[in-house]
């Protein structure tokens, strides 16, 4: 499978349990990802019935999720963090995004760090983004979503500068104009990168949705690698990337061999 390289940016479409085990031993600081979150929304059904409640017009069958269903997304996650192990540099950070609630596996947030320890990784913090606005839910609604932070078994988590303190509370809108349903800040992505990796080092989103982490990437000075199984989703990040890339370095069509404009 041929990457598209754009700047400091690879991008593989393709599934993440494949493109994984392409990458070499080692070679990745960071991993800051946002899985399918297990809530069933495969077919789009679950932002339909958002629709209906919230009248707002999203066409749900323009945002389902692939690997969704709480099998497919356990499934993809636990191959995910296996391959974090090897592809992870001995002291690293691995971020992996996760609802607060019992929607997909219960609770999601339990099991991802369970599972991180289970692979070979070691739980470190949870971190929770507060999203500032209430959204979707009933009773409880859902106004923060958790990061959960972990490193290389053996190893240590990678801190870019061991003075900076930060709360692990983090309160960021969710950005308007969302061009991904389960789109993040890249203001959110880049506290993480900023803690914990150095410019030029190489940060990895086997999720990578819209593209969220590339942007953050081109913004601070790493590199990127981005993998994306939704054939629309994989466009929507590459035109993303490939725009950043432009107002960043003045550069029209310049990619590297093996990449295409
Ligand atoms: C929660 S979204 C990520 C959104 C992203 N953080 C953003 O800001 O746009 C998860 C993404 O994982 C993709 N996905 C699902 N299974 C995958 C797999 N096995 N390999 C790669 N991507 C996958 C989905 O298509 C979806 O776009």
């Amino acid at each position: 499978m041929t990457p598209v390289t754009i700047g400091p940016c690879t991008l593989y479409q393709g599934d993440c349990r494949e493109v994984m085990t392409t990458l070499p031993d080692g070679s990745v600081t960071m991993i800051w990802t946002d899985p399918p979150y297990g809530h069933g929304n495969a077919d789009g059904d679950l932002l339909s019935r958002r629709a209906a409640a919230v009248g707002d017009g999203y066409d749900s069958t323009a945002v389902a999720i692939l690997n969704d269903l709480p099998d497919t997304m356990r499934e993809c996650v636990d191959v995910m963090l296996r391959e974090a192990v090897r592809v992870l540099s001995p002291d690293c950070c691995c971020c992996c995004c996760c609802c607060c609630c019992g929607g997909g596996p219960r609770p999601t947030f339990a099991w991802v760090a369970n599972r991180m320890d289970s692979q070979g990784l070691q739980f470190f913090h949870s971190v929770i983004w507060d999203k500032k606005n209430p959204g979707m839910g009933w009773r409880y609604r859902r106004q923060h979503e958790m990061v959960m932070v972990a490193h290389r078994k053996g190893g240590r988590l990678a801190w870019a500068n061991a003075d900076k303190k930060q709360r692990n509370i983090i309160s960021i809108s969710k950005p308007r104009d969302c061009v991904h349903p389960n789109e993040k800040p890249v203001e959110l992505v880049k506290v993480f990168t900023d803690l914990h990796t150095l410019p030029g080092q190489t940060i990895l989103d086997p999720f990578m949705g819209s593209g969220t982490t590339g942007i953050a990437c081109i913004r601070t000075g790493r590199r990127f690698i981005g993998i994306e199984l939704d054939p629309a989703y994989f466009e929507i990040a590459r035109k993303r990337i490939e725009a950043e890339w432009q107002a960043k370095s003045g550069t029209v069509g310049m990619f590297a061999a093996g990449g295409k404009a």
